[in-house]
């Protein structure tokens, strides 16, 4: 049993994480969901499975490699065919590599560039006609506070995320009369399975207990040393979605306990 669909949204990278988080807040609130990621069909299956007996909404999968131009025409054409045209893209796939800018590979450079950036251009720029066609769409990017301030050892990905941010801009600009907004969430500390065991090795190596290291980890970069839930990234997106966020478009919207504040 189905209940009534609202508009079918796309959302890059999100068998796992923030990705999937975001899919499962959509999904409560009655969209169509199109997940997307690098996971198995019998993955891609079971989460699809999840949200259509929890939300009884419609879903697709797509394991589309999107560090190329292809893979992102492949990811858009698996998307049609299972809900038609998105009216909604999220591009949130995204990958980390850190080292010294002085020996920082090409081939990580250059992967990090085609996931958290090219492919953001990609999707939007093939997905923005049909969403003109209907005079409404909305686009919302998954930046990060790396895209508002930097880090040591991140150059990549620094650079993809404040790409990200003016690429959001710009879609912004083109389309402020077209009934489409493109904003971008940057988010800092988020709490996924990463963050664990960096504070697992705080509290070995300095023998202090887990929440003390945890404090540590989050607040050497964060006045308010909590990380976010992913919920919360799912639920800024919902309201990025919805008729009352009609106006904001072009924005950075930081959910980082104040660390791009200092
Ligand atoms: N976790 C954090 O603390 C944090 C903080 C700020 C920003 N972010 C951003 O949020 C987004 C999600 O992060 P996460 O921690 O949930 O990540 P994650 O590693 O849990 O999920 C990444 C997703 O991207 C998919 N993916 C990776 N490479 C792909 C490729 N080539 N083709 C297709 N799919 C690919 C993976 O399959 C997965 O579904 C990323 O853009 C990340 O930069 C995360």
């Amino acid at each position: 049993m189905q209940r009534e669909q609202k508009q079918p949204v796309l959302i890059t990278g999100s068998t796992s994480g923030i990705g999937f988080a975001i899919a499962e807040t959509m999904a409560r609130a009655g969209h169509a969901v199109m997940l997307h990621g690098l996971a198995s069909p019998a993955q891609g299956e079971d989460l699809q499975r999840r949200l259509r007996k929890e939300y009884e909404v419609s879903c697709g999968f797509s394991s589309a490699d999107i560090s190329s131009e292809a893979g992102c025409a492949q990811l858009i054409a698996d998307t049609r065919e299972a809900l038609g045209n998105p009216a909604i893209l999220v591009n949130n796939a995204g990958v980390q590599f850190t080292a010294e800018t002085s020996e920082f590979p090409t081939e990580q450079w250059q992967k990090i560039l085609a996931i958290n950036l090219s492919a953001a251009f990609f999707l939007a720029r093939d997905l923005l006609p049909d969403m003109r066609a209907t005079s409404w769409g909305r686009i919302v990017n998954i930046s990060s506070v790396h895209g508002l301030v930097a880090s040591e050892r991140k150059a990549a990905y620094c650079a993809a995320k404040h790409g990200l941010i003016g690429l959001t801009k710009v879609l912004a600009l083109e389309n402020a009369d077209r009934g489409i907004t493109a904003n971008a969430v940057c988010p800092g500390w988020v709490e996924t399975p990463l963050i664990q065991p960096q504070i697992d090795s705080i509290a070995r190596t300095q023998e202090i207990d887990t929440e003390a290291a945890r404090v540590q980890l989050i607040g050497a970069k964060q006045p308010l040393a909590r990380a976010t839930k992913p919920e919360a990234i799912g639920e800024l997106v919902l309201y990025l979605c919805g008729d009352f966020a009609s106006t904001i478009t072009g924005a950075s919207l930081p959910v980082d306990g104040g660390w791009s504040a200092q």
